[in-house]
């Protein structure tokens, strides 16, 4: 076994921290530490051990003995040594690194994938906290899950808790465009790129890899899907090699989008045909080149066929046909591709009553189940649209038993309000991965996208994130809640939104029992106040579809192509999806949900419009009529946008006043933004209904311009 040992000095350490102790608790923060402020650890320290003993030589396990140091006293010093110190320490390490100097402990507590082992133990008269990796980056998870029970001031004098992740596949995109732009990002400027070259400054790309490691995000996909093929060239590639470099201490592996075309388009080729053997030669030739120079890389993202993008339809050819010759290339490798399943035809016709763009994905990989490599993982929008505010879980996650999933989620608000609204997004995700597809005995989402239900060696997540430059990363300080819930779901799906907001908001505000209860509640009832004031009873989308997915466009997702359609007209509303006399989409889903499904008598309120085709005078199981229901949910959600305000405000003193004036400010618009909302919605409804208001708000309110005045962001 070789080893190497790192000890920190304690007495140097804990001086040091006790100074820090003593500044203003409402000192400069920028929101650029996210959860990882540690400011709590400080008070911990005295009763924490006296060293550090980093066990092993790689990279990320020398990585966690770092943020170990880091987040106890900045300004620690390491020493090495040969052996376990005669004091209490921790001691971090692989498993197997770290049973030959604790050879007593049984490995029945022994965590998988990237898993750990948090124990400690009395060993020759000393105790030990062991940091126990089931490989390299769980050491560092280990590590980081060890930080965050200290800051939340956790007990962790004894500890025995083995995890294992859920899913192998815990990956980010980032939809960066070479130029520096992000498609749909709401934070400022790429991290990773600049006029058309990977920046030269790549210290942001670092950090944010931290942060993605101390949720447990193994992966970062770094351009855009709709890809550039420049990022195949062969003059790319050394910039690529420098941001796998920077990843590489966190253990995040690198990937990159690609566009199916890329053999001609920088390849020379004449051709993109995935059977052709020149096609298949250049994948191979290009993921050799790739892998010889970073031989961590994690693989492909492809959009292909979908919103124009290029793809084996071209050519007569399928899906399985183009996800395939790309995995052989990567399979020698141990390379993964996650083909997108967002494939459908955005030239509709919208005067087709069974036209659907619901049914796509289903449709199109359904008849190509078993026929995909097993490097190819069908990546999955949680919803068969598009990431908007309520959708159901998508038919396709029920329909693929011979194929490795993941699911897509979208942690950049594109839909929810672009980070400009609090929209705390766990809640929604839970639902989703809870939801039961009734496909194999109990198999809820969560169960099949991890592998477990099918047995399949591979499946997990990818969350569309777009941090930007923006010191604080997304923009909103609280928006920084849903990249931290997406890492911890991927993690462990059984957490609950309640957990994840709790300790976010603990990490990332401090332990106060005022703030951690009032941000925990503002979060937690964040999503529902959004849909109430945007689009209720699974509408669809009532943004405008055609520009920036922002405020209320009623009427853009109509009479075109794009099948977000909500089929609102003077009688009624909703996209009739039933299998009597609609699209057959709710067919997609297994007998037990379409039960839930295709009747009226069983159809949740909640998803009503986004199944079935109603009257407005329709009585809705809560006892309103639908268009009472669009009336009272806009003023209701209105009001509680109005009554976050008033939450925060009661944090003054609570929390630091950078953080706390710029979430006012952004909560104070919201209110704003959310009196536009209703007010555009309410009227569109009354003046197409021709109901009126049953508590005679509706076409009365005064307050409609100063709404609009208030848009100040
Ligand atoms: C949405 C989004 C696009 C994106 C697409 C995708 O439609 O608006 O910007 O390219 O999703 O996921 O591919």
């Amino acid at each position: 076994m070789r080893r190497a040992a790192l000890v920190v000095g304690v007495s140097v350490l804990f001086l040091t921290a006790a100074a820090l102790i003593s500044a203003p608790t409402a000192g400069a923060e920028t929101g650029a530490d996210a959860w990882l402020r540690y400011a709590p650890l400080r008070d911990a320290a005295p009763s924490l051990p006296s060293d550090v003993v980093v066990v092993g030589t790689a990279e990320v396990v020398q990585t966690a003995g770092g943020e170990l140091l880091r987040a106890l006293d900045k300004t620690g010093k390491q020493v090495p040594t040969s052996g376990l110190p005669s004091a209490d320490a921790f001691v971090l390490g692989a498993w197997k690194d770290i049973h030959p100097l604790f050879p007593e402990l049984r490995d029945g507590r022994i965590p998988s994938g990237d898993g750990f082992w948090l124990k400690t133990v009395r060993h020759h008269g000393n105790k030990y906290w062991l940091i126990a990796g089931a490989n390299d980056r769980g050491v560092l998870y280990g590590t980081f899950s060890l930080l965050s029970r200290i800051a939340q001031q956790q007990d962790v004098s004894a500890l025995d808790d083995s995890q294992s992740p859920s899913a192998p596949i815990r990956w980010v995109s980032q939809w960066d465009n070479l130029d520096g732009s992000i498609e749909r990002g709401y934070a400022g400027r790429s991290i990773f790129f600049d006029g058309g070259q990977v920046r030269g400054d790549l210290t942001r790309a670092g950090d944010y890899a931290r942060m993605l490691a101390s949720v447990g995000i193994n992966g970062c996909a770094i351009n855009n899907v709709n890809a550039d093929p420049r990022i195949l060239s062969a003059e790319f590639l050394p910039q690529l090699v420098r941001v796998a470099d920077a990843f590489r201490p966190w253990g995040v592996r690198l990937a990159v989008s690609v566009d199916m075309s890329s053999p001609m388009a920088v390849g020379g080729l004449k051709t993109f045909d995935p059977l052709d053997p020149d096609v298949a030669a250049w994948w191979e030739k290009t993921s050799d080149a790739i892998y010889e120079r970073i031989p961590d890389f994690g693989g492909f993202v492809v959009k292909a066929d979908s919103e124009g993008r290029s793809g084996p339809s071209q050519y007569g050819r399928t899906a399985a046909a183009a996800a395939n010759v790309i995995a052989r290339s990567l399979a020698p490798h141990r390379g993964v591709l996650l083909y997108r399943a967002f494939v459908y035809n955005h030239h509709l016709d919208w005067r087709d009553m069974k036209a659907d763009r619901a049914r796509a994905a289903y449709d199109y990989f359904h008849p190509l189940d078993g026929k995909f490599e097993d490097n190819v993982v069908i990546q999955i929008k949680y919803g068969p649209i598009d990431f908007q505010v309520r959708e159901p879980a998508s038919p396709l996650f029920g329909a693929m038993p011979n194929t490795n999933q993941a699911i897509e989620l979208q942690v950049t608000q594109e839909y929810t309000g672009q980070q400009r609204h609090l929209v705390f997004l766990a809640p929604m995700w839970t639902e989703i991965l809870d939801f039961d597809m009734h496909v194999n005995g109990a198999t809820p989402v969560k169960k099949i996208i991890s592998g477990e239900t099918w047995h399949r060696p591979l499946g997990g997540y990818n969350a569309v994130v777009n941090v930007g430059l923006d010191e604080n990363w997304l923009a909103h300080p609280l928006a920084m809640a849903n990249l931290y819930a997406y890492g911890r779901l991927a993690w462990n799906p059984n957490l609950s939104a309640e957990e994840i907001a709790g300790e976010w908001t603990r990490l990332t505000f401090g332990n106060k029992p005022q703030a951690v209860a009032t941000i925990s509640k503002m979060l937690l009832s964040s999503w529902h106040i959004y849909e109430s004031y945007t689009g209720p009873l699974g509408a669809g989308t009532l943004t405008d579809i055609l520009g920036n997915h922002y405020g209320p466009g009623i009427e853009s997702s109509e009479r075109n192509g794009w099948g977000q359609w909500h089929r609102a007209d003077e009688h009624g509303m909703g996209m009739d999806r039933t299998i009597a006399t609609g699209t057959g989409y709710i067919d997609q889903y297994s007998p037990e949900v379409q039960k839930q499904y295709e009747t009226l008598a069983a159809c949740p309120d909640e998803l009503l419009l986004f199944l079935h085709h109603v009257p407005y005078t329709y009585v809705l199981h809560s006892g309103k009529t639908v268009i009472q229901h669009i009336y009272d949910s806009h003023y209701d959600g209105a009001e509680h946008a109005a009554g976050l305000v008033t939450q925060w405000r009661s944090l003054q003193g609570q929390i630091d006043d950078e953080r706390y004036s710029d979430v006012l400010t952004r909560l104070e618009y919201q209110a704003g933004y959310a009196i536009v909302w209703r007010d555009t919605v309410v009227n569109w409804f009354f003046k197409t209904s021709g109901i009126p208001d049953a508590k005679g708000r509706v076409g009365h309110d005064p307050n409609r311009t100063e709404a609009l005045d208030r848009e100040r962001m």
